[in-house]
């Protein structure tokens, strides 16, 4: 029986207790043991001596449960995988992938022990952010993935305009910012030959409830989440349905004809192109103007002696 569907589908109206006991050949005893579970994963339920349970609140949580109902995509968080705890939703994608789980699978954690940022740094990951990894299979030689990174950091720009109101900008390559704060990064990591990524693992962290507090104290001054802008806390499946069913459609279309639209669209929310930056990459410190983005989601810097094409770096 799966109470919580039937009590869905009430709509907040009463079920009665002794007709789910009848229907599903449950002793009462049992309606109300199911009852208890759900009470004590968060959800309200209100129970009327002859009128039966009534759904009042559901928690804010990221279970198949509460995501997967109202979920528009075809493929994209299909395969779905919550965990209470991991050490990094990228490396459990990774292992999914490796055994053979379908493009689409996506991994959500409420908390992670050992999340990762780029360049080896620790991403803090605390319950209440949204931490998830997507799974791609995009048949694309490995020097062509460049743009999935920006596509994810677009598609997450447009579902948080769509589902909370807040205007966020592309950091080139990674990162949303929030007047200049830092509020999502991406990490995509691919496996694969040379010739082909045969599986893509786009890792993306959302800092959506955390406090100030729940910062470390070396990044608090850069860093904020949807709480810290909007003033109050944000429910969480919105917003993750909401950059499922973006992703898809960019990706899509991408897959079809190319990502010279998307990228577009990053350079039109672009909190990089137009000013000076500093890179570090692998080949040192350059300096210069961010002016456009390649085809291929290469930042070019026009620098003293000329423009500079950037692959990947560290952009202050
Ligand atoms: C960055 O800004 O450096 C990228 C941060 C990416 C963090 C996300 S959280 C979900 C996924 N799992 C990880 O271990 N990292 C990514």
């Amino acid at each position: 029986m799966d109470l919580l569907y039937l009590l869905r589908a009430g709509q907040g109206g009463y079920l009665s207790g002794s007709a789910l006991a009848r229907n599903y050949g449950l002793s009462r005893a049992a309606v109300w043991k199911h009852i208890e579970d759900l009470r004590a994963r968060g959800y309200v339920i209100e129970a009327k001596p002859r009128l039966g349970y009534r759904l009042l609140a559901s928690p804010d949580a990221l279970t198949a449960e509460e995501v997967l109902p109202v979920l528009s995509t075809k493929s994209i968080g299909r395969y779905y995988h919550f965990f209470e705890e991991l050490a990094s939703t990228n490396d459990e994608a990774k292992r999914l992938g490796a055994a053979g789980a379908p493009a689409g699978t996506l991994v959500v954690a409420e908390r992670q022990t050992a999340g990762r940022g780029r360049l080896g740094r620790t991403w803090t990951s605390p319950p209440g952010g949204l931490w998830l990894s997507l799974l791609l299979r995009p048949n694309l030689p490995l020097a062509d993935l460049g743009p999935l990174t920006v596509l994810a950091a677009v598609a997450l720009a447009k579902a948080l305009a769509r589902e909370t109101g807040v205007k966020a900008r592309i950091k080139w390559p990674n990162d949303l910012l929030v007047e200049q704060h830092k509020i999502a990064g991406i990490l995509a990591e691919a496996q694969g030959e040379l010739g082909c990524a045969n599986q893509v693992v786009l890792g993306l962290g959302l800092n959506v409830n955390q406090e100030t507090a729940d910062f470390p104290a070396d990044i608090r001054a850069r860093a904020t989440s949807l709480r810290g802008i909007l003033g109050h806390e944000m429910r969480r499946a919105p917003i993750l349905r909401a950059f499922l069913e973006v992703f898809e459609d960019l990706y899509e279309h991408g897959l079809i004809h190319g990502f010279r639209d998307v990228l577009a669209q990053a350079a039109a929310n672009s909190a990089t192109l137009g000013h000076p930056v500093r890179i570090t990459g692998q080949s040192g410190v350059l300096e210069g103007l961010a002016v456009r983005l390649d085809p291929d989601g290469a930042l070019v810097v026009r620098t003293a002696t000329g423009d500079v094409r950037v692959m990947a770096g560290d952009i202050e």
